[in-house]
């Protein structure tokens, strides 16, 4: 594998969008990069993402959404992100394992150990070469949406759990991690992250 693997992750409204589309057109002139994002990026994967989101589907018990989060990481690793590392593209991709961790884990208390090894299983394995953690308060970021998605509803005490979630795997493996403060300006998380990658 010559490719590199980054991702984004943090909470809902942070900016992660933004800045990988921003670091997608910096890189753009070093390498072939291929820019996707979790749930979806495939289309099983979309399906999926329409079930997890949609408001409309109801309650799901927490194990059934770790598997269905499980099932469409798989299918992605296995049918967009490993081809990809292997012909030696850069893979920038929107949330990924963590943000399973955080939520399913510490958003919905499963256990973390337990959904780790669902993950590592999911993925077979695959680790980012660096994720970058947009942190911020879930006030700031979940407040300011009009429409709330099924996980975005999922109420305040929920979402403190997940940015907490998010910094304690960042912080048991910091050489891994640049965890960045959400509401720095859009420029300066950019050049920030693009000092890092390159
Ligand atoms: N650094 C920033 N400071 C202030 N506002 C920002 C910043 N970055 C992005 N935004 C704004 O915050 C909103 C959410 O940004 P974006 O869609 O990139 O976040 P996201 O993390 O991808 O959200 P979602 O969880 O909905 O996918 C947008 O209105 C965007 O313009
Ligand atoms: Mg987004």
């Amino acid at each position: 594998m010559s490719g590199r693997f980054i991702v984004f992750e943090g909470g809902d409204g942070v900016g992660k969008s933004t800045q990988v589309r921003l670091l997608a057109q910096a890189l753009a002139d070093r390498g072939d990069v291929l820019v996707t994002a979790e749930p979806g990026g495939t289309e099983l994967g979309e399906r999926l993402r329409k079930l997890l989101l949609d408001p409309a589907t109801g309650d799901i018990s927490a194990r059934t959404e770790a598997l269905l989060y499980a099932a469409d990481k798989a299918q992605h690793v296995a049918q967009v992100i490993r081809p990809a590392l292997e012909r030696g593209q850069w893979v920038i991709c929107d949330r990924y394992v963590d943000s399973m961790l955080a939520y399913q884990g510490a958003g919905r208390t499963l256990d973390a150990a337990e959904l780790k090894k669902l993950a590592d299983w999911a993925t077979g394995g695959l680790v980012p070469d660096l994720t970058v953690l947009l942190d911020l308060d879930p006030s700031v970021g979940v407040g300011a949406k009009r429409e709330l998605d099924r996980l975005e509803a999922a109420g305040e005490e929920f979402h403190q759990r997940v940015r907490d979630g998010f910094l304690a795997l960042a912080a048991a493996a910091p050489e891994r991690y640049l965890v960045l403060p959400a509401r720095a300006s859009v420029e300066q998380i950019a050049t920030a992250v693009l000092r890092r990658v390159t």
